[in-house]
């Protein structure tokens, strides 16, 4: 099983907090990668990189970036809730423009989607990768754009996606909810490796959490055929944060969490 892409990836976002994480992660793994932020690259640049500055606005720039490359891990963008013009540019039009690279290059993309785009199913639910798009916030509203825009490239193209749904990413849980929520760095930097090298993947979903004993609300998704098992988990943390919850009832009612409850003002008697 080959373990470095043929071609070179393309990492957007690279100087967020995951791109910084997979840029480090990758190179180890000696893949060859191309990473572009609108910001610096604050790091030194691993072996086998390159680092070119470019706005996702910016579509001549993002084709340029990918030509020679067989996969674009999309990690840029607006990634917190912002008003709608701010997140309109690298979130919708960015994406058009990774999608247009990607077809033209006959590239694979790998999606950091949110389970933001879901936000609004309830925590007591269950639900599988075809839920119906839910999302919580302008921000959720773009991942959900973007999936359904790799199902466009898909069907129209051929162009294959991978959207991993990400829970929280973050050196370690925070709070309650992340107790179901939280994904690894390394857990993410294993599902990278896999999204890229798995030979074929059409159309996939993940979610992407780590194995957290309370995370009840996600299930059937292509981890199996993509051969990604998540091995770290939350579960230790459960002592110190299961008390550690919000004081709104919307952000505890709803998978989101803060996000559904930022600026919500729907009527308690608009409630089916
Ligand atoms: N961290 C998480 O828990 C989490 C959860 C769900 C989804 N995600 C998604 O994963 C990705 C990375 O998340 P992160 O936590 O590293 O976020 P981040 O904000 O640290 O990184 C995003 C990067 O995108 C860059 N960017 C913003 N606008 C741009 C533009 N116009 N052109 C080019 N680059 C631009 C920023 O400079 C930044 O470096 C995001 O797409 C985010 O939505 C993250």
């Amino acid at each position: 099983m080959p373990t470095i892409p043929e071609k070179p990836v393309l990492l957007t976002g690279a100087s967020g907090a995951l791109g910084r994480q997979l840029a480090r992660a990758l190179a180890t793994e000696g893949w060859t990668l191309r990473l572009t932020d609108i910001a610096p690259f604050p790091d030194p640049l691993p072996a086998r990189a390159s680092f070119t500055k470019a706005d996702l606005n910016d579509g001549v720039a993002i084709l340029r970036l990918a030509e020679g490359c067989g996969a674009i891990l999309h990690f840029g963008g607006v990634s917190v809730e912002r008003p709608f013009e701010e997140v309109l540019g690298p979130n919708i039009r960015g994406l058009y423009h990774i999608y247009e690279a990607a077809r033209r290059e006959r590239a694979r993309v790998v999606f950091a989607s949110s389970n933001h785009s879901i936000g609004f199913h309830e925590r007591s639910e269950t639900i599988g990768a075809d839920c119906q798009f839910l999302p919580d916030s302008y921000y959720g509203l773009s991942k959900a754009y973007g999936e359904l825009m790799g199902r466009l490239y898909w069907f129209k193209h051929g162009v294959e996606s991978v959207f991993v749904r990400i829970g929280s990413c973050f050196p370690e849980p925070v709070d309650a909810r992340m107790l179901a929520t939280w994904l690894s760095y390394a857990d993410l930097s294993r599902l990278m490796q896999r999204c890229v090298l798995t030979e074929k993947v059409g159309l996939s979903v993940i979610w992407g959490a780590s194995n957290n004993a309370r995370m009840t609300w996600w299930r059937d998704d292509a981890r199996d055929a993509l051969g990604w098992k998540p091995q770290d988990s939350a579960d230790p943390f459960a002592g110190q944060l299961a008390g550690k919850v919000s004081d709104s009832p919307v952000a505890e009612r709803y998978q989101g969490g803060g996000f559904a409850a930022m600026e919500y003002s729907r009527p308690s008697d608009s409630h089916g």
